[in-house]
């Protein structure tokens, strides 16, 4: 990939202003947007100007996004160190065509899955069976429904649901406090059924279950492709619901793993979160060059991060209701993305995805955005912020977010000069003092932002919103030649864990431990009294 045209452009930048660019530029405002229904992506505050913005594109080009998204889409297997399909669009392919993986449609068994999870969570809804429900899992088996459940809180209207993911006895049994083991429904979601946390707190919910005087064979239920170890387990093949191995984890809350959001808001809604995501589909897919709203986020992405080489992004949703939502995007991007090699193997020549945090704001405010706006490093930021929110007699308390999320990316571009903050204190201090309280009240500004803007966090919205950053992943992974649908990276240290297991219970420390290791197992040992 030829990045000298790039770093050409950044120089040419060097000394320019976001602020400037405006100036040069009277349309930059609606020109430097994107817009996909009435989600809308507004780029303008960066420092990528039309040169910027064309030899993005040409690197798209370059890399063959074109051919790449067709093979994704038409079920080539592209994760080519698993041979896998990728194919969670299939998931959300409502009314679409077929789709062939091997020569066979996977659409009848999606529609067939989806319509017995609608059942399925028609009845525990109705039933009046169930108080709770705990969905059990972890990473993209835990990430995604959460996020989804915490984001829909205005369309619930089922059973209470909870998400035990951490293999910590802490989280699992903070969670079961106070629920009712005989009113009590569990998920056990896992891809692969053998994930030691989920299994370890599965067990021990249905113990939990039986010594209540529950029933484990009626309540229980199942996510995974594994229909040998659900059976295994105990799980009623009635209530086990199954998905394809090209489906990742982390891209796998479309189907399945979207069980326990869907007895939460009911299938209705979750149709309507699914038919956002294939509305993004179609739009990745056809949209072209800087309309395309995916794909300038990944340009942004790739400028900030590979051109400019800030090593950091945060999310900062101004939505309280999108409070996982960075959680959920580490995995999604840092699990894709953070990789070493690319597709061939060799190493990559720069760094690959970046690292992704985040919080929501206004909270984010009173916490970290000091180094965000007077820090030494730049950190661009995504915004996230709906028109309308969901409590119309607190409306002005969402007009007072609204102000916040937009004075803060215009904080950050315009900043405060030296001269400003002087004048700004001149009626308080003199001499030199005026000049060292000033300097403490400096703010560099031109610090890059993205907003998204939306009319109303609806469940159709989040689908958009989370299908757009899926494909954003794809087009970063696609421009630096990397297989984004794998994690190699996850295994060494869960091969070490068992390894290790034995000596934390009591056996001798394996052969070779290094001293570190030794000395940390020697004390928690001795310790554990
Ligand atoms: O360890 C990483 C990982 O494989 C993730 O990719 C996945 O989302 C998570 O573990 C959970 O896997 P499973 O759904 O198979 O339990």
């Amino acid at each position: 990939m030829n990045w000298s045209v790039l770093k050409e452009h950044k120089e040419r930048l060097a000394n320019a202003r976001i602020e400037g660019l405006f100036a040069s530029d009277r349309g930059r405002a609606e020109g430097f947007c994107a817009q996909a229904g009435d989600l809308r992506l507004d780029y303008s505050k960066t420092l990528i100007d039309d040169g910027a913005r064309a030899a993005l594109l040409d690197l798209c080009r370059a890399a063959g996004l074109d051919r790449a998204r067709a093979a994704m889409f038409a079920g080539a297997p592209i994760n080519d160190t698993e041979n896998r399909a990728v194919l969670h669009t299939a998931l959300r392919n409502l009314d679409g065509g077929p789709v062939l993986v091997d020569g066979v449609d996977v659409m009848p068994g999606i529609r067939e899955t989806l319509a017995r999870m609608a059942d399925f969570a028609g009845t525990i809804r109705s039933g009046g069976r169930f108080d709770d429900v705990i969905n059990i899992g972890i990473g993209g088996s835990d990430l995604g429904p959460a996020m989804v459940t915490a984001a829909l809180a205005p369309w619930q209207d089922g059973p209470r649901c909870h998400f035990v993911s951490n293999v910590d006895g802490a989280h699992v049994a903070d969670t079961l406090r106070g629920l009712d083991p005989r009113r009590t429904l569990v998920i056990v979601a896992s891809k692969t059924f053998t994930t030691i946390e989920t299994m370890t707190n599965a067990r021990t919910v249905r113990d939990w279950m039986t010594a209540g005087g529950g029933d484990p064979a009626r309540q229980f239920a199942a996510v995974s492709s594994a229909r040998d170890r659900t059976a295994a387990f105990g799980i009623d093949p009635a209530h086990v619901f199954g998905f394809g191995d090209w489906v990742g984890g982390r891209y796998s809350v479309w189907g399945p793993v979207g069980l326990a959001p869907m007895i939460a808001v009911g299938a209705e809604a979750f149709h309507a979160f699914l038919q956002g995501a294939q509305a993004m589909d179609l739009h990745f897919r056809t949209a072209r060059g800087a309309d395309n709203l995916p794909v300038m986020l990944a340009l942004t992405g790739i400028w900030h991060h590979q051109v400019m080489g800030h090593p950091t992004r945060a999310v900062l949703p101004y939505d309280q209701r999108l409070a996982l939502l960075p959680g959920y995007l580490q995995q999604l991007e840092m699990e894709s993305n953070g990789k070493g090699v690319t597709r061939s193997g060799a190493p990559l020549e720069g760094t690959a995805g970046p690292i992704v945090w985040g919080a929501p704001g206004t909270n984010g405010q009173h916490a970290f955005y000091q180094l965000i706006h007077q820090g030494r490093q730049v950190v661009p930021c995504e915004f996230m912020v709906a028109a309308r929110g969901h409590e119309p007699d607190l409306d002005h308390q969402h007009r007072l977010l609204v102000a916040n999320c937009l004075a803060q990316s215009q904080a950050l571009m315009r900043g405060r000069t030296l001269d400003e903050a002087r004048a700004l204190l001149a009626g308080r201090y003199q001499g030199e003092e005026l000049d060292r309280q000033a300097r403490h009240r400096v703010f560099p500004g031109n610090r890059p932002s993205v907003t998204f803007s939306y009319p109303q966090l609806t469940p159709f919205t989040l689908g958009q919103l989370i299908a757009a950053y899926e494909h954003r992943v794809f087009v970063e992974g696609v421009i630096l030649g990397i297989n984004s649908f794998d994690q190699w990276g996850v295994e060494l240290g869960k091969e070490l864990a068992t390894a290790l297991q034995p000596a934390v219970d009591g056996d001798a420390p394996p052969e070779g431990l290094d001293p570190s290791t030794r000395a940390l197992l020697a004390h928690l040992r001795q310790h554990r009294g």
